[in-house]
């Protein structure tokens, strides 16, 4: 799965609940949903759906203790998926004992995967639905309001499901999905199990999504997919991933567009050209290496090797010398060598990306690698990704201290939660930025102009230097 997108993060993706500004009219019948996700910005994506698709009869909650329904949202990308749904759920059984109509969903990844076999596990749980039954989950709940019991959905569907359109007032970005599942197949990865083929979504739905996004106050888009710039291949006619972000850099109000994750092996020169060439496009590629031994690709099923990857990034920082490189790498995978690994230090020397996540491998049922006889002991893989990640916090210091004294446009998109009259946002390159002094005209959806004074673990710090920001878009 290539789609983790935060720029300074490494290690662990963060768990996410979806807030939402309760609504006022729904407040008024008082039930209540809480969404509980794990995982990539995927799932982060569903359960904003998920609240949509409820939103009739439902109001989103921060907290499960005055929920009438709880949803989670699983992941089973890496280790211990299962293992922290029953924990979650487990901790829920005190609120239905207190509320005998509390009802619990489970979906996503390990819904898709487990299916039945949660409701016999956890009897806490009332349903279960899978990556392709969203649209169903407001008919379960109905029906689960009436009595029905064990009800599963986890069909695949060929088509695209309808949802209802993302981006609620107030947020300055939002994600977009353009395409599901996945064809790569690598053999560490439950993703093409989970999610089923690549299929794109039509492209006059992706427009309008984000064009009503837009009419909302959105500023900056983020496209999802699992292999991203794969987009169009099954379309009929064919569109190119770069086709679709012209597209998207024409429509009025959207200023910054982000995807998430480019497969290397698609990667072609009209990338290269629109990264140059479209000022909307930001200057910020999350681009998975995994390793960088051409071996170990290879185990992988990553039909890329090092030279090419090499050559992207050349191709990428030549298009675009203030590119900020982020990436995925998996340590310990099975059978790699010791100088398997240093050739994945030597390539993190090489290229200094900006950030990275790391994972140490883990084995995940039903995929290849799971199977494969050569698994190296579990402290290797530790000690491998501790000394990868003391480098990777080395390469990512060096390059935020490169920041100091620069100016750099910020879109403000919240306010800082140790300091809550204070805005904060990202620059092109996906940086957090927190601003050092209040600024009353500052809000999400503004841009603004920073200098940066400071740098601290994973955040730049900044002064504001450019008076009378107003919500207007300033021109490039
Ligand atoms: N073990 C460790 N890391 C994994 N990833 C995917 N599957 C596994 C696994 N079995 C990592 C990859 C991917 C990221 C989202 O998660 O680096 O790009
Ligand atoms: Fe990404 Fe490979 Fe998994 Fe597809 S199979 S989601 S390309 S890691």
């Amino acid at each position: 799965m290539e789609n983790s997108g935060e720029l300074v993060h490494i290690g662990r993706p963060k768990r996410s609940k979806v807030r939402r500004e309760p609504n006022p009219k729904r407040a008024s019948r008082g039930k209540g949903v809480y969404i509980h996700t794990f995982g990539c910005q995927m799932n982060v994506y569903d359960s904003e759906k998920l609240a949509l698709l409820l939103e009739s009869d439902f109001e989103t909650l921060d907290s499960p203790e005055d929920a009438d329904l709880i949803l989670v949202n699983t992941c089973s990308i890496r280790e211990k998926a299962e293992h922290k749904l029953y924990s979650l759920v487990g901790g829920f059984k005190n609120l239905k004992e207190r509320n005998p109509d509390l009802l619990i969903g489970v979906g996503g990844c390990v819904a898709q995967q487990e299916g039945k076999n949660i409701l016999s596990r956890s009897p806490l749980v009332d349903f279960v639905f899978g990556t392709h039954n969203l649209s169903e989950v407001p008919n379960l709940v109905a029906r689960a309001q009436s009595g029905v019991t064990g009800q599963v959905a986890v069909e695949y569907r060929d088509e695209w499901e309808e949802l209802p359109l993302a981006g609620k007032g107030g947020r300055a970005s939002t994600f977009v999905s353009i395409s599901r599942g996945c064809n790569k197949n690598c053999t560490y990865c439950v993703v093409p199990t989970t999610r089923g083929p690549e299929v794109s979504r039509p492209v006059a739905e992706i427009l309008q999504e984000i064009r009503l996004a837009a009419i909302r106050g959105v500023r900056e888009v983020t496209l999802l997919g699992q292999t991203v710039n794969s987009y169009g291949l099954d379309l009929l006619p064919r569109m190119k991933f770069s086709e679709l972000l012209e597209l998207v850099a024409e429509i009025e109000g959207i200023e910054r567009i982000r995807f998430t994750s480019p497969h290397p092996q698609e990667i072609r020169s009209d990338f290269f050209e629109i990264l140059e060439n479209n000022p909307k496009v930001c200057k910020h590629i999350h681009m998975p290496m995994q390793s960088g031994s051409d071996p170990v690709l290879k185990a992988m099923n990553r039909n890329y090797r090092m030279k090419k990857f090499y050559s992207i990034v050349e191709g990428v920082r030549a298009a675009c010398p203030e590119v900020a490189i982020s990436t995925d790498i998996i340590v310990g995978f099975p059978g790699e060598s010791d100088s398997d690994f240093e050739a994945t230090l030597e390539a993190m020397e090489r290229i200094r990306f900006d950030s990275s996540y790391s994972f140490a491998f883990s084995e995940r049922p039903g995929t290849k690698a799971a199977e494969f006889t050569n698994q190296l002991p579990l402290e290797v893989r530790k000690e491998r990704l501790a000394r990868l990640q003391a480098l990777q916090d080395q390469h990512t210091q060096e390059k935020l201290d490169s920041w100091l004294g620069r100016e750099t446009e910020v879109l403000v998109d919240g306010f800082m939660k140790s300091a809550p009259q204070r805005v904060q946002g990202r620059n092109s390159q996906n940086i957090l930025i927190h601003f050092d002094s209040e600024y009353d005209d500052l809000g999400p959806g503004v841009f603004v102009s920073g200098r940066i004074t400071r740098a601290s673990r994973y955040t730049l710090h900044a002064e504001r230097i450019r008076q009378g920001v107003s919500n207007e878009v300033p021109s490039r």
